[in-house]
């Protein structure tokens, strides 16, 4: 073997003392004792599976004052994350081929983990020419920041149409932009008026309404009401750390400001509950930087996102440390149902999958601390919670990340096209 890690390892459901051979930067052996040129010995340390972000801005090319791809890796290795997915609204958008050309060789450059770049749905855009260079296919139906509506039945409809011949994941941004309205906005609950639940359940009716059998994947699912509707659907679902663990009536102001928005304690609990029960198949961070700057102008100038990359991952470590939580349900929802979904050999450990591994040690919990955080956007709306960052992260059996350092090369790649 190449690589020997030994720890308490992530295999077959459960947590087991044992060896994780590598070879080629693939789990070649999961065994008792095994042989290795290098050999990491982690005695009782946890070992899991790197977790995979479905759902990521990392705004390059175009905003990079905000983030770029190679800080916002590095905030993603930090946070036990080896691989993300990439959301089309950059500048350009990623809506023709040669703008997820250009966008591919900035990543390659740059990323220290490996990534996958969604390609943007337009009204009526190329998506034959774009789909096998893309991880998957996004597609707004409300709008956003920088984002590329999509709201008449026509494009909907094509969409589906076209993620089901041509075999990609439709990630959808599920708001019916003709529910919201416009009026002044001075808080989180004027926004929350603004854009209410039916918006999200209009938008995953309409979405189920052609029966189509393209792959639907409801992105951060913010309401009871949306996951009742999308219950009732084949659809996959995702949730964010802000909607389990916040509502409007935080004191963030801008900060909170975010699509689809806090909603009320109820949303939120209802997210929470059925995030920890495993009925959400992913946790995206929705990692949507923006600086200290442009958040702390006046609400409704304030744009929309929250960053998390960073932390997603290391709080629901927490929660599973604190009894709240199954290590199971974090390994399906931060790691394994994304690669299954998406098609990638990731995200699990088992042989002849990719061996990007995340070494943690429970005695490391802490509190959120954002001049410790690597993005470039230099706030948190989690500051002072609990949290467990992973100790060392390995991508492709490469030790990348030891103690919150890079000590590893950028070798970040495509996860479609190597
Ligand atoms: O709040 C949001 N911010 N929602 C989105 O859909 C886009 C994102 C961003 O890019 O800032
Ligand atoms: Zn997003």
């Amino acid at each position: 073997m190449d690589v020997v890690i030994e720890g308490r390892a992530w295999f077959n459901g459960r947590l087991e003392q044992c060896c994780i051979g590598i070879k080629d930067g693939k789990i070649a052996a999961v065994k008792r004792t095994l042989n290795g040129e290098k050999v990491y010995h982690y005695q009782d340390k946890i070992i899991l599976p790197g977790a995979i972000d479905p759902h990521v801005h990392l705004r390059e090319p175009g905003f990079t004052h905000k983030e770029d791809f190679a800080t916002g890796t590095l905030a993603a290795a930090c946070g036990g994350v080896t691989c993300v997915f990439d959301m089309p609204n950059t500048q350009p958008a990623t809506i023709t081929l040669d703008a997820l050309r250009e966008k591919r060789e900035i990543a390659r450059r740059k990323a220290c983990i490996d990534f996958g770049l969604f390609a943007g749905v337009t009204p009526d855009n190329d998506l034959g020419a774009m789909a096998k260079e893309a991880v998957g296919l996004k597609m707004f139906m409300g709008s956003s920041t920088q984002s590329i509506l999509v709201y008449e039945d026509a494009g909907i409809l094509r969409a589906l149409k076209e993620a089901e011949r041509l075999g990609k994941v439709l990630s959808v941004h599920a708001e019916d932009e003709r529910m919201m309205t416009k009026a002044p906005e001075h808080s989180l609950s004027d926004h929350a008026t603004n854009r209410p639940p039916k918006s999200e359940v209009r938008a995953i009716e309409r979405l189920a309404a052609p029966q189509s059998k393209a792959k639907v994947n409801i992105c951060h699912i913010s309401s009871a009401e949306g996951l009742e509707a999308v219950r009732k659907t084949g659809f996959t679902k995702e949730a964010t750390m802000h909607h389990i663990l916040l509502d409007a009536s935080s004191d963030l102001k801008g900060m909170g400001k975010v699509n689809p928005p806090l909603r009320s304690r109820e949303d939120r609990e209802a997210v929470y509950y059925a995030f920890m029960q495993g009925k959400i198949d992913m946790l995206a961070s929705d990692h949507a930087p923006h600086t200290m700057d442009e958040k702390g102008q006046e609400f409704s100038a304030t744009p929309s996102g929250v960053p998390g990359v960073e932390t997603s991952v290391p709080m629901l470590l927490a929660l599973v440390k604190k009894g709240k939580l199954d290590m199971s349900v974090l390994v399906r929802c931060c790691s394994q149902n994304a690669a299954d979904l998406f098609g990638l050999k990731k995200g699990r450990i088992a042989v002849g999958y990719d061996a990007d591994l995340m070494m943690i040690d429970p005695a490391d919990m802490t509190k959120i601390n954002v001049d410790e955080l690597h993005s470039k956007c230099g706030w948190i709306p989690y500051e002072g919670q609990d949290a467990l960052f992973p100790a060392a992260v390995f991508l492709r059996g490469e030790e990348l990340i030891r103690d919150a350092h890079m000590v590893g090369e950028r070798q970040g790649r495509d996860v479609i096209v190597h």
